[in-house]
């Protein structure tokens, strides 16, 4: 079996290129869709939901090759609106093939989607919105068949702005008749993406306020090339590392405008940050200061990807911490294997108190999920000794070689075989 191994205790220093979006690249990929010609995606990451996500489109009837970082998607001809279960079952943004898929077919048949055990993760929201549309649901069992002989637009109320039912109604509005009002909708860096590539395709797309994105359907989409933008996750994640180990580094193409919130955070825990032309530089010499409380919100508030990550920075800084999870019920497991390399984390429900200070020490652990995974990684780098850390495949869903990055910012990092 393979694991990563790590020898801890050592500052970062060096540089690293931010590789594309993930989140980005997912809902591009599925509005591939909606073009009866060829789309060419430059920046796309080499990860694994992006090449599930590639299978998926094969499956549909869709041409996709990898040039180098670019992909060529051809959706000239579909010939299936039933992905296969596997692939479904494997990644939860697999829900946002029905927005497209009901935009370009009027039909769709998909699997409850899978994805990382981070807690509940329902899709009645997407279902309700598309439904508002004009789309039909039947469930059978775990297979929902989606059916619209033609999508309308009107206004379409979200409970609450989750990322993937926008994404799944900007999509389907993108061809539907009418004009679509999206209120409520989430207004996070991806969905803007979203909306650029449409628009560079000839939809009509555009912010009518906050929590508001206005549709106007088109009869149609073109060719187009579109550049993936940075991973402001993967960005954060590197940085982070730097948070808590110590060390300076500098992120290269990190996305320093959506990142805010992270950068404001790590200021305040004694990090001192310089955006600079290409990048983001980073450096943390002396204390690292527990910031007191932290809670994840939706964008511009500290996205819940970096709340794992975060973790490892909280429970080394000097006093105490709280942090609350605002966005997944079940995204405060890796506590636990934390806990078991010399952290003192308490989690109550969704919160997460920490007594600072606290040394880590090399352990065998599991990652179980891919953003507590990257956080065994840094608690790992921080962590006197040698760490273990099986599960790599969940890692490898999001970051593209965590152990070569890490490496080039001088982290004794390696995969090993075996265990
Ligand atoms: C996306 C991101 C994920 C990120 C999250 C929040 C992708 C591929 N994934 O996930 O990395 O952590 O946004 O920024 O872009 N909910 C419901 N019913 C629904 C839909 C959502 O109850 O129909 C709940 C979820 O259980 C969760 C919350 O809403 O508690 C937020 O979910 P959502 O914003 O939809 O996240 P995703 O799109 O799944």
């Amino acid at each position: 079996m393979k694991y990563i191994q790590i020898k801890g205790g050592a500052p970062l220093c060096g540089e690293v290129a931010v590789q594309g979006s993930k989140n980005a690249a997912l809902p591009v990929m599925a509005a591939c869709l909606l073009v009866r010609g060829v789309t060419v995606l430059q920046n796309c990451p080499d990860i694994s939901d992006v090449c599930c996500m590639c299978r998926l489109l094969q499956s549909l009837g869709a041409k996709v090759e990898r040039c180098q970082d670019a992909l060529r998607i051809d959706a000239s001809h579909l010939s299936s609106c039933h992905p296969p279960q596997e692939l479904v079952m494997r990644m939860r943004s697999s829900v946002i093939l029905a927005g497209a898929m009901l935009g370009r077919c009027g039909e769709v048949h998909l699997h409850t989607p899978g994805g990382c055990v981070i807690g509940d993760r329902p899709i009645d929201w997407h279902i309700r919105a598309l439904g508002q549309m004009g789309a039909e649901f039947e469930e059978d069992g775990c297979l929902v068949t989606a059916r619209a002989r033609r999508l309308r637009g009107g206004r379409v109320v979200l409970p609450f702005p989750s990322v993937g039912a926008t994404e799944n109604v900007i999509l389907a509005a993108a061809l539907a008749e009418g004009q679509t009002d999206i209120c409520g909708c989430a207004m996070e860096p991806e969905i803007m993406a979203l909306c650029a590539f449409l628009n560079g395709a000839g939809a009509r797309t555009a912010v009518a306020g906050r929590g508001h994105i206005r549709v106007t359907g088109v009869g149609a989409l073109r060719e187009s090339v579109y550049r993936v933008e940075a991973d402001r996750i993967v960005a954060g994640t590197y940085l982070i590392g730097v948070l808590a180990a110590g060390g300076s580094a500098f992120l290269k193409n990190a996305p320093v405008r959506q990142m805010a919130s992270v950068t404001a955070l790590a200021g305040r825990m004694g990090a001192k940050l310089s955006a600079e032309t290409g990048g983001l530089y980073v450096e943390r010499r002396g204390r690292l200061c527990a910031p007191g409380y932290v809670e994840t919100g939706v964008y511009p508030g500290f996205p819940t990807d970096l709340q794992s990550p975060l973790l490892v920075a909280l429970c080394q800084a000097e006093g105490e911490s709280r942090l609350a999870e605002r966005i997944f019920n079940g995204r405060l497991a890796v506590a636990e294997e934390l806990n078991r390399m010399g952290a003192s984390i308490r989690v109550d429900g969704c919160c997460a108190g920490m007594t600072g200070g606290s040394r880590l020490y090399g352990q065998d652990v599991t990652a179980r999920e891919l953003r507590g995974g990257a956080a065994l990684v840094l608690a790992g780098i921080c962590a006197e000794g040698i760490t273990r850390i099986r599960g790599r495949q969940f890692i490898d869903r999001g970051y593209e070689d965590i152990v070569r990055d890490l490496r080039r910012l001088g982290a004794d990092i390696g995969d090993k075989t075996g265990l």
